[in-house]
C-alpha cells in the first residue's frame, strides 16, 4: 500500500489531491488546523495542528509518520501555505511575516528533516513534492513574503537532492507549481484592495475568463508527477510546461 502524508488536506488543493488518493485506496495521513474533512473514510487519518506556530510540529509530525507503518511507498506532499500577509513589505507586521515564513518554508524544512531522518532505514519508495507556485521565479507587488517562501522552497528541493544522492536509501525530492487554481486561495486574491495588490485586476480577469484549473485538474498533475518515474530528484517543474 501507498501512503501519503499531505499538508493542507482541508481546503482547495490539497483536499482535491487527498479525494483523489482515496479513491486510488491510498492511506492519508492529512495536517491542518481545521477538523478532518473526510470523517467517514476508512484510509484518512487527520492530524490538528497550527503549522504557522513554531510548537508541537516535530511531535504532530512523528504521529503522522507514525500512521503509514507497514506501507511499502511513503510519500510527503507539503501543500499547505498561505499567501498573506499581502501587501507592500513595509506595511507587514512582524508577526505575521513570522508565521507565513513558519507555515511556508519552516515547517517544510521541518517535516522534510524529520521524514528523512525517521525514514533512514526504509527501503521501498520515499519521494517528497513540494507545491511552489510562478511566484517562487516572478515578482508580484505584495506578494514578497509568499514569493521569497516559495523561491526557497525551490533551493531546498535542488539541495535536499544533492545531499540524498549518495545515500543508501536516498529520499526523492521534487517541487511543482501547480498554475493558477480556483481555490479559497484565489478568492482572498480576488477579494483584496488594489493598493495592497496592484495586480488583482488581471486575477479578477483570469477567473472571468474561465482561465482558473480546477482543484481537480491541479491534483492530477500533483499525483501525476509524485508517482512518476520521469523527473530527476532535484527537479524543479511548472505544471504548465508538462506535458
Ligand atoms: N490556488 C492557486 O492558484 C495556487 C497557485 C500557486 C501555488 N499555490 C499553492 O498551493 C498550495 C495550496 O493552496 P490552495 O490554493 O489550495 O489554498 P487554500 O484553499 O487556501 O488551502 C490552503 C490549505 O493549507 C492549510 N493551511 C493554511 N494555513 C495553515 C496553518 N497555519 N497550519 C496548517 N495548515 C494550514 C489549510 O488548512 P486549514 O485552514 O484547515 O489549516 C488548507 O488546507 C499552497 O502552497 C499555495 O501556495 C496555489
Amino acid at each position: 500500500m501507498k501512503s501519503i502524508i499531505l499538508t493542507g488536506s482541508t481546503s482547495g488543493i490539497g483536499k482535491a489531491v487527498a479525494r483523489e488518493l482515496l479513491q486510488s485506496d491510498c492511506r492519508v495521513v492529512g495536517i491542518a488546523r481545521s477538523e478532518n474533512p473526510f470523517p467517514d473514510e476508512s484510509n484518512y487519518f487527520h492530524v490538528r495542528k497550527d503549522l504557522s506556530l513554531g510548537s508541537g510540529l516535530e511531535d504532530g509530525f512523528l504521529e503522522a509518520i507514525e500512521k503509514t507503518k507497514g506501507s511499502e511507498e511513503i510519500y510527503l506532499v507539503l501543500n499547505a501555505g498561505t499567501i498573506d500577509p499581502m501587501k507592500p513589505i513595509e506595511q507587514a507586521g512582524s508577526t505575521e511575516i513570522r508565521m507565513a515564513v513558519q507555515l511556508n518554508l519552516t515547517s517544510v524544512l521541518l517535516f522534510a528533516s524529520v521524514f528523512i531522518r525517521e525514514l533512514e532505514d526504509f527501503q521501498g519508495r520515499k519521494k517528497i513534492l513540494s507545491v511552489s507556485s510562478g511566484a517562487a521565479k516572478k515578482a508580484y507587488p505584495g506578494w514578497t513574503v509568499y514569493g521569497a517562501t516559495k523561491a526557497a522552497v525551490e533551493s531546498l528541493t535542488r539541495n535536499i537532492a544533492v545531499e540524498q544522492s549518495g545515500r543508501k536509501y536516498p529520499v526523492e525530492i521534487v517541487s511543482l507549481a501547480p498554475g493558477v487554481v480556483d481555490t479559497p486561495m484565489q478568492s482572498h486574491i480576488r477579494e483584496t484592495s488594489e493598493a495592497e495588490f496592484p495586480l488583482k485586476a488581471r486575477f479578477v480577469s483570469l477567473k472571468e475568463e474561465g482561465a482558473l484549473k480546477t482543484p481537480e485538474e491541479a491534483a492530477e498533475g500533483i499525483l501525476r508527477v509524485l508517482f512518476s518515474q520521469e523527473y530527476p530528484s532535484g527537479s524543479v517543474l511548472d505544471i504548465r510546461e508538462l506535458g
